[in-house]
């Protein structure tokens, strides 16, 4: 696997393996990888004949109070799994190569009103991290394709909207969620959860089911679906941030008649952390 720490020489790679008729697809991450990132390198790998993954933990995506400086980092461990996973090549650049003016002086992307909701209002600003250094790494990698986890499922709709207003050239994949035994999707941040807490985790899926469950059935009016799933949330002892049922297109609040189209996202917090997750309701989506 290559290794490159400046943007000029894996372009100049990614421009060979292209003129050699490769299809080259990337996938971004803030390293610490697991399962659920290893999913996203073979989903590239089956659409390419070349995969490069980027790990950098992207201050600008933080807010204040969040955790950046304790955000995990296993630079070792991350190579040798991608080595495990055949990919082809990692970029690992320094703040400076992504932010050559700095974050304070960089570029902002806002894509507005996604960015607004849900995650973005209880994480100001985040989003605009994740659109700004997308962009920057889109323009850097110059793929022709990049997965991304459907966890983050605002996210994955916020990168695709800021790629299609910008014109990228590239195809993007959602990537199923990876989850453990428990219906647990696999995060980076379940790791600050002990054994006790990352069982009764598992309370997380099996909400989401029984509220996909419920507008399948249409024998709860949506509202109560949310209430109800709050409730069993703090139950278990949660703190939830939501539990909504949205229009899974763009986020947008549904009005009670509408059964198709919509996704289930839940944000809670156990202590000092915060997980999220979702599930489409209708399995066609
Ligand atoms: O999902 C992540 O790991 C990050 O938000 C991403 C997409 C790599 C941008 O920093």
């Amino acid at each position: 696997m290559h290794i490159f720490r400046e943007a000029g020489a894996l372009r100049a790679w990614v421009r060979g393996q292209k003129q050699q008729g490769h299809r080259v697809g990337f996938v971004p991450t803030m390293g610490n990888l697991h399962a659920g990132h290893f999913s996203l390198i073979e989903i590239a790998r089956r659409h390419c004949d070349r995969v490069i993954a980027s790990v950098f933990v992207n201050p600008t995506q933080f807010g204040e109070g969040e955790d950046f400086a304790r955000y995990p980092r296993t630079p070792d461990a991350d190579a040798n799994g991608l080595r495990d996973h055949r990919c082809d090549a990692l970029f690992l650049p320094q703040a400076g190569e992504i932010y050559p003016f700095g974050t304070a002086q960089g570029v902002s992307i806002h894509v507005p009103g996604l960015s607004d909701v849900l995650e973005g209002a209880a994480r100001p600003g985040h989003f605009d991290g994740v659109a700004g250094v997308v962009c920057r790494l889109f323009n850097l990698v110059q793929a022709d394709l990049a997965v991304f986890g459907s966890k983050d499922y605002q996210q994955l709709l916020v990168v695709r909207r800021m790629a299609g207003d910008l014109g990228f050239p590239l195809e993007i994949i959602g990537a199923p969620i990876v989850r453990e035994a428990n219906g647990l999707a696999m995060s980076s941040r379940n790791q600050y959860l002990d054994a006790a807490q990352r069982e009764n985790a598992g309370i997380i899926h099996a909400t989401l089911c029984w509220m996909c469950e419920r507008v399948r059935a249409s024998d709860m009016h949506l509202a109560d679906i949310e209430r109800t799933a709050s409730a069993r949330l703090s139950e278990a002892g949660f703190s939830p941030d939501y539990a909504v049922l949205r229009n899974a297109g763009d986020l947008s609040e549904v009005n009670e008649h509408v059964r198709s189209g919509l996704v289930a996202l839940l944000a809670v917090r156990l202590g000092q952390v915060r997980l999220i997750d979702n599930m489409a309701c209708d399995p066609a989506l």
